[in-house]
């Protein structure tokens, strides 16, 4: 499956679902909570659900309002060690295995995962 055509196989949906699953895990967590203020959460949540949506063959929502993604500048402010990274795509796993995408939609989103996650480590 292409990355355009996820969208096409799990729709608005599947992307609500899945950053929903993802979102619901970080105020608890001990890494990622407090990297998140509680207001900024449901900000949060649309901005990375609006990229992914965009990403992978949907509406361009978050570069109509936020312009190019740029994403690790944007990530600069924040300290991404290995273990940020790790304990970010564990959540985002735990996500996917909640939400049951479809099979290649699902394999699709996993490599990228793991792929851009490794990319925004900005610290020992
Ligand atoms: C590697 C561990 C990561 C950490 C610790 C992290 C943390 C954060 C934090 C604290 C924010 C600010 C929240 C906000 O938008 O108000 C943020 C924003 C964002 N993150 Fe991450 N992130 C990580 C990985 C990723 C990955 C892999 C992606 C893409 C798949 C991603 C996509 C985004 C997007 C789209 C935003 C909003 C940027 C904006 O428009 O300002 N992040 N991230």
């Amino acid at each position: 499956m292409d990355e355009a055509q996820v969208y096409a196989a799990i729709g608005e949906d599947g992307f609500v679902r899945l950053v929903g699953a993802f979102y619901r895990q970080v105020p608890g967590d001990d890494i990622l909570g407090p990297m998140y203020p509680p207001a900024e959460l449901a900000g949060a949540e649309s901005r990375l659900r609006d990229f992914l949506v965009g990403r992978f063959g949907g509406p361009a929502h978050y570069i109509e309002r936020r312009g190019h993604p740029r994403l690790r500048m944007r990530h600069a402010p924040f300290t991404i060690t290995p273990a940020a990274r790790d304990r970010w795509l564990h959540l985002m796993t735990r996500a996917l295995d909640e939400v049951q995408l479809t099979p290649t939609a699902d394999a699709v989103l996993r490599a990228f995962f793991a792929d851009v996650s490794t990319m925004m480590i900005n610290h020992p």
